[in-house]
């Protein structure tokens, strides 16, 4: 099972025991869990893979979990990497491919981070969990709470699409509706959780989400036969896949499975939320507070990553960048990859294909370059956003072209 020896501190390097349920460093900030790759690189084997679980569970031994019995999993990860023909010859890209987290339990990536965190919750022997969340990641914490049997207690903001409220309620989850942001959301956790018994899960307070999220990287080089694509377009909220990912590219090259230049790694957001876009321009090593946030794609509406600082490194040290685009022109390009390549992503990811066009118009990408974009979930999880593309009249049906069909 897992090679994980203790967690460390992003920012101070403190060494802290992984036996005991751990938040930020008294330092304020993240831990990350480390493994002991050698023994990893020594009793593993990359080619024994495909004999694991068809989930991210095949990479257990980097990954936190020490007993078997208290992993919980809903099927989570080994996604589809779908080859982008059509849309590719569009944009002119000849080699492109979607990783289309949409599939995952719950609709989208945010099941990798939570079946990681409520397993080692489950291991260590948590019963009560909060979080605050922009509404995936509380859908997600909600199922896989629910299958373990533990009590999850939830924070949204109230406008959150109705289908994370719903999956929510629905899993049993005891949830509340926020005015405000995620970040007011998170605020009210923390000041209860203490009193109230609860473990925090939240993006990056919680050392093992991170590790689910890592997978997606894993995944990457599996699908890829441990080589690396050129380029990952990443939507970028908190930034944990993004910084998971850099770090399972870290380990994989410390296990000795992939070798060479790591992808470029662009981090797409928002033009109504764009913290790390400014940070990235400007130089800067950390986000500053976006003010009064609103895009249709909720996942991204997050004015300050607590991982600002390692989302920001993993940018520069790729190559990559980062980049804004309008909530109107991610919903076109929604339509555009359901019309052309059948995936009918989130708006978070369907803002990839944009920020691509972008880049490739400019040059900072290569038409021959290998292109990744991670459509981090299912479109059908944000039918309020895109109904606005389909009004429906009252009192008519709509032909197939949308013209109403008058009624007889
Ligand atoms: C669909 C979707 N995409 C992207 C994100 C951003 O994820 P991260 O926090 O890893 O940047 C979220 C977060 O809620 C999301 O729900």
């Amino acid at each position: 099972m897992t090679t994980l020896t203790h967690l460390e501190c992003s920012r101070c390097g403190a060494r802290h025991d992984a036996r005991a349920p751990q938040n930020l460093c008294p330092c304020g900030g993240p831990l990350l869990a480390r493994y002991d790759l050698a023994t990893a690189r020594e009793s593993w084997n990359r080619d024994w893979i495909p004999n694991g679980p068809s989930s991210m569970w095949r990479y257990a031994p980097v990954l936190p979990v020490s007993k078997p019995q208290a992993i919980v999993s809903l099927g989570e990860g080994m996604t589809p990497l779908v080859r982008a023909q059509r849309l590719g010859e569009r944009l002119g890209a000849a080699q492109l491919w979607i990783k289309d987290d949409g599939v995952n339990p719950t609709g989208s990536f945010k099941a990798r981070g939570l079946s990681c965190a409520i397993s080692m919750a489950v291991e260590l022997g948590v019963r009560k969990v909060a979080i605050p969340s922009a509404g995936n990641a509380a859908g997600a914490l909600a199922a896989y709470a629910a299958a373990a049997g533990l009590e999850a207690h939830i924070f949204l903001p109230r406008d959150v699409p109705q289908a994370n409220y719903i999956e929510c309620k629905a899993s049993g989850a005891r949830v509340t509706l926020v005015d405000g942001l995620i970040s007011d959301c998170a605020r009210i956790v923390s000041e209860r959780a203490a009193r109230d018994g609860w473990y925090d899960v939240s993006t990056l307070k919680e050392p093992y989400r991170i590790e689910g999220k890592k997978t997606m990287g894993y995944e990457l080089a599996e699908h890829f036969r441990w080589t690396l694509p050129d380029a990952v377009f990443y939507p970028t909220g908190g930034g944990v896949g993004l910084i998971g990912m850099w770090k399972a590219f870290a380990e994989m090259e410390e296990l000795g499975w992939t070798v060479g230049r790591r992808p470029k790694m662009i981090a797409v957001q928002m033009e109504g939320c764009q913290p790390v876009v400014r940070a990235f321009e400007r130089g800067d090593e950390h986000c500053e507070l976006w003010e009064d946030a609103w895009t249709v794609a909720s996942g991204l509406r997050v004015p300050k990553p607590l991982g600002d600082t390692l989302i920001l490194r993993a940018l520069r040290e790729s190559g990559g960048t980062a980049l804004a685009v309008s909530d109107e022109a991610a919903l076109e390009a929604g339509l555009e990859l359901a019309a052309w390549e059948g995936i009918f992503a989130a708006p978070e990811g369907a803002a990839c294909v944009v920020a691509l066009r972008r880049l490739l118009a400019s040059g900072f990408l290569k038409p021959e370059e290998r292109i990744v974009i991670y459509n981090t979930g299912a479109g059908l999880k944000y039918l309020e956003a895109y109904s606005t593309r389909f009004p429906r009249q009252a009192g008519g049906e709509q032909d197939k072209l949308g013209g109403l069909i008058t009624p007889r």
